[in-house]
């Protein structure tokens, strides 16, 4: 594995291997860091969230939620836990850094898992692994408290992401627990770190993409740096104070056919801060089965894909570089 990031960046200017080219890198570094992305405020009553949580859903793709209900000292013991994980020496990092392919374990890889084969590096490092309780054992054991915080940072993740998926399920017509088993079974956690860049100009923590799950709850703290597409401009995701981020994942863009859609975002880098985030996926396992379900589909909305493995899916995402449209391209009706 390469040197992750963060030991080198401060030695060096911007090494050629990390300029993207022009149509992609960051253009306006200051784009509106507005208030346009929605913010909802989780207190409200059920048919009003209902209602902002579906509008959010179809114009963004992505909103913020506030007064959720998990406490704050969990997530602010989860963003401390990983300042601390990635502050450590490198050799204490060095078993994670290993190249295996066990699904069950941590892996921490500089820019992707595919590091080696891609044209381009990207400026982070991250740590991924699944939040399966069968899985702790693989975890970091520095910093001290990392599993226990960790497993309750989990564990209100996805509590947090079921009651929004229901109130989604509510809003398009789909039935009440859709996502409750299979479908979100796979938690995965990747934590990002973003080093002070030395041309934020030129390069990117990710590019576009979206997330190929059906959820995603993300913890960022007072850096900004997510921005997300909305009618071909981008718009900066303003960071709130003990506020979640949501994503709509391409999958549950494909479930509810396209009622909802999945966000396309990208992180910027900056020249002055640490920018670390952390993402809950929900993910179904491997094995279930994906297609638009069967109560949003009618003679006038028909399926636009046919049933496909999720893992069938994944493998097509990895082998188009993460091109989530090009990987459902073989299941499209
Ligand atoms: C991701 C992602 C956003 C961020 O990890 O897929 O989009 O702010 N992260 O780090
Ligand atoms: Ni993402």
């Amino acid at each position: 594995m390469d040197k992750l990031v963060s030991s080198w960046y401060k030695d060096q200017s911007l090494p050629e291997s990390y300029i993207f080219p022009p149509h992609e890198r960051p253009g306006k570094l200051l784009v509106p860091r507005c208030n346009t992305v929605p913010v909802i405020d989780l207190g409200d009553t059920r048919t009003n969230l209902v209602h902002q949580i579906l509008k959010a859903s179809q114009e963004f793709g992505l909103f913020q939620v506030v007064n959720h209900g998990v406490p704050p000292n969990i997530m602010s013991e989860t963003m401390s836990v990983f300042h601390k994980f990635f502050e450590l020496p490198a050799e204490d990092k060095a078993s994670l850094t290993v190249h295996t392919n066990d699904p069950k374990r941590c892996k921490l890889v500089t820019s992707t898992l595919d590091y080696d084969r891609e044209k381009i590096h990207l400026w982070r490092d991250v740590l991924r692994h699944p939040c399966h309780p069968d899985c702790i054992e693989f975890w970091p054991q520095k910093p001290l408290r990392y599993r226990e915080v960790v497993a309750a940072c989990s564990i209100e993740a996805k509590k947090l992401g079921l009651q929004i998926l229901e109130l989604l399920c509510e809003g398009v017509g789909i039935e009440h627990g859709y996502f409750e088993h299979e479908l979100t079974e796979d938690l995965l956690l990747g934590a990002n770190h973003y080093p002070p860049c030395p041309d934020p100009s030129l390069t990117l923590g990710i590019p576009k993409h979206f997330d190929p799950d059906i959820l995603t709850i993300l913890l960022q703290e007072h850096i900004s740096g997510l921005q997300v597409l909305k009618d071909g401009e981008w718009i900066g995701v303003k960071p709130i104070p003990n506020a979640f981020v949501v994503n709509i994942g391409y999958i549950l863009q494909v479930i509810s056919n396209n009622k909802l859609k999945g966000a396309e975002h990208r992180v910027v880098t900056n020249s002055s801060d640490h920018r670390i985030s952390v993402v809950f996926c929900m993910n179904p396992a491997g094995d279930s089965n994906i297609e638009p379900a069967k109560s949003v589909v009618t003679a006038t909305n028909p399926p636009l894909c046919r049933v496909f493995q999720f893992k069938e899916f994944m493998d097509n995402f990895y082998s188009m570089d993460g091109d989530a449209d090009l990987a459902l391209q073989p299941f499209k009706l």
